[in-house]
């Protein structure tokens, strides 16, 4: 690995507009003791690997005290490290190696709900009906004559209901597994709790957060029935995520509390951000979590759900591009996350799958705003569809049969044999097995290995910085191409950058961009044009001062 000189941290309080964020799921990142989980310790071993690579911030999944039923997204200690993952002290360190280096630490903080081995919920518990500590939550009786159906038709995101009955009666509300009861945001302790954990994240150096079911906290007064339901329909409720008005999302009063949250990020010097993690109905109702005196950003998920065509991409980028000029900051690109399928495997898998991913992440590169990159997919890493059902962890899996355990296989660094270098020289563990194809995916084999994922996500990360058209913030000139062709420009004073995808099924001839710069395949001169093979993207450069 080379090691160069540190680069401090820039001072720019707006670094986040056009920043290239690292998402880091923790446990699949690096695991330096040789237990078969990531760990803190480990991504500070790599910290030069993501230096070099050319980001400018990780986002960390959770990493704090948990019993993991969901990955971590159930918190018992929203103030201390998970043993599994290290210490406090490790998490400083980390802070500050990452700092040293030039990168930024966005940490994932999740407020909709705790685990049940919160203090707050067994205190919940034990204290029983009626109780203040039940207040924090979101108990109810139920319906029926003896309260024995659930007090709503609400179902839980990972299948089934939303409720819980407990022994004495009272249900509570987990809009995820029964494991992640929901808190009530309309109690005061509840709200002074969180404003003090950011502050206690943002004391400990971190540059951001990224806010985990953002647009879930308030749940509309009464708990009305959404009235469409699997029992009435055979639909899942989730359905309606992000089309629909859902009573448990997307509330009015949700906003008041991202206006107290920034005024205390603002308080703290060199940039403070969040970003939401927010599903609403309209691009005017998710533009509203932005804003001056609200988040910074909102992930633009609409890449995840586009299909390999030019009008799903041009409408993808459109509709995000005027999101962002709705609300005056620059969009939020996402391929790939911990949450879904790794977008190789989405575009058809295997070599197809790989060529199109690649020519994808230089059109998502190209374009203006904030662009999320998934751990491994600089790698090429297709999801891993053949895990054995006894591995899988994800609490959907049990209730839903959908499981996202595929996208978050351990990442491949290096060596002949499975986990390819995940743990210390020695260490055959991972917490879930690394497929056999996967050797010749790993960091070593393709460092420096022309042609390769690596190298062209390094290539392109090195222009996106330093070529004066990537570097203006705004937005981009689509250009007159053939069918099955996507062409834009970006322009600097003197310099212009354009962007050719080509999704048809023929090959194109590109002429008059000027020259090219990186590809995603390789291109074939013939009488000063380039052919653009199928399934590729290439970036062509010139001077136009
Ligand atoms: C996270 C998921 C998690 C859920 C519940 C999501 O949006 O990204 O991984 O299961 O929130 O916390
Ligand atoms: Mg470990």
């Amino acid at each position: 690995m080379t090691v160069s000189t540190p680069s401090p941290l820039t001072s720019d309080a707006d670094w986040w507009r056009s920043a290239v964020v690292y998402q880091v799921y923790v446990r699949s990142f690096a695991d330096s003791n040789g237990d078969g989980i990531g760990d803190l310790n480990g991504i500070r071993e790599r910290l030069p690997y993501l230096r070099d690579l050319g980001v400018d911030a990780l986002w960390l999944t959770p990493f704090y005290t948990s019993p993991m039923v969901d990955g971590g997204y159930d918190v018992a200690d929203y103030r201390d490290v998970d043993p599994m993952f290290g210490t406090l002290g490790d998490f400083e360190a980390m802070v500050t190696e990452a700092h040293a280096l030039g990168l930024r630490i966005i940490v994932d903080i999740v407020p909709n709900h705790t685990s049940d081995r919160h203090p707050w919920f067994t205190a919940a518990l034990a204290a029983g009906p009626g109780s203040a500590e039940r207040a924090r939550y979101l108990f109810a009786d139920g319906k029926g004559e003896n309260g024995e159906q659930p007090p709503n038709d609400w179902e839980s995101i990972f299948g089934g209901p939303a409720w819980t009955r407990l022994p004495d009666g009272q249900w509570y509300l987990h809009l995820f597994d029964p494991a992640q009861p929901d808190l009530n945001w309309r109690h005061p302790e509840v709200r002074a709790e969180f404003e003090d954990i950011l502050r206690f994240w943002l004391d400990r150096g971190v540059d951001g957060f990224r806010i985990d079911v953002a647009h879930g906290m308030i749940k509309a007064e009464g708990l009305p029935d959404v009235g469409f339901n699997s029992m009435t329909t055979g639909r899942r409720q989730s359905e309606l995520l992000g089309k629909g008005r859902l009573p448990y999302f997307d509330q009015d009063e949700v906003h008041d509390i991202y206006r107290s949250w920034r005024p205390i990020l603002d308080s703290y010097p060199g940039g403070r951000m969040a970003v939401a993690e927010a599903w609403a109905e309209t691009p005017q109702r998710l533009a509203r979590y932005i804003g001056p005196d609200e988040l910074h950003q909102a992930f633009s998920f609409d890449f995840l759900d586009a299909t390999w065509s030019t009008d799903s991409f041009r409408k993808v980028i459109d509709t995000a591009l005027a999101e962002a000029t709705i609300v005056g900051a620059p969009t939020t690109w996402v391929l790939s996350n911990h949450d879904r399928q790794r977008h190789v495997t989405r575009y058809g898998d295997g070599e197809v799958g790989l060529r199109r991913a690649r020519a994808a992440a230089l059109l998502m590169l190209a374009l203006p705003g904030c662009a999320y990159l998934y751990q491994g997919e600089e790698l090429g890493l297709p999801e891993v569809l053949d895990l054995p059902d006894e591995l899988r962890q994800d609490p959907a899996f049990l209730r839903t049969g959908e499981s996202r355990d595929g996208c978050r296989v351990p990442i491949p660094w290096s060596g002949e044999l499975a986990p390819y270098g995940f743990g210390p020289a020695g260490s055959e563990l991972s917490w879930l097995p690394a497929p056999a194809t996967w050797r010749a995916l790993s960091v070593a084999a393709q460092t420096d290995e022309p042609g390769s994922t690596l190298e062209l996500y390094r290539a392109a990360l090195r222009i996106r910085r330093t070529h004066p058209a990537l570097a203006v913030l705004g937005g981009i000139t689509w250009l007159e191409s053939d069918p099955g062709v996507l062409a834009f420009r970006r322009a600097a004073r003197d310099a212009a950058l354009t962007c050719v995808v080509n999704i048809g099924e023929t090959p194109v001839m590109v002429a008059g961009y000027g020259e090219p710069v990186v590809a995603s395949a390789a291109l074939t001169e013939q009488d000063g044009a380039h052919l653009l093979p199928v399934d590729a993207a290439a970036w062509f450069t010139r001077h136009t001062g």
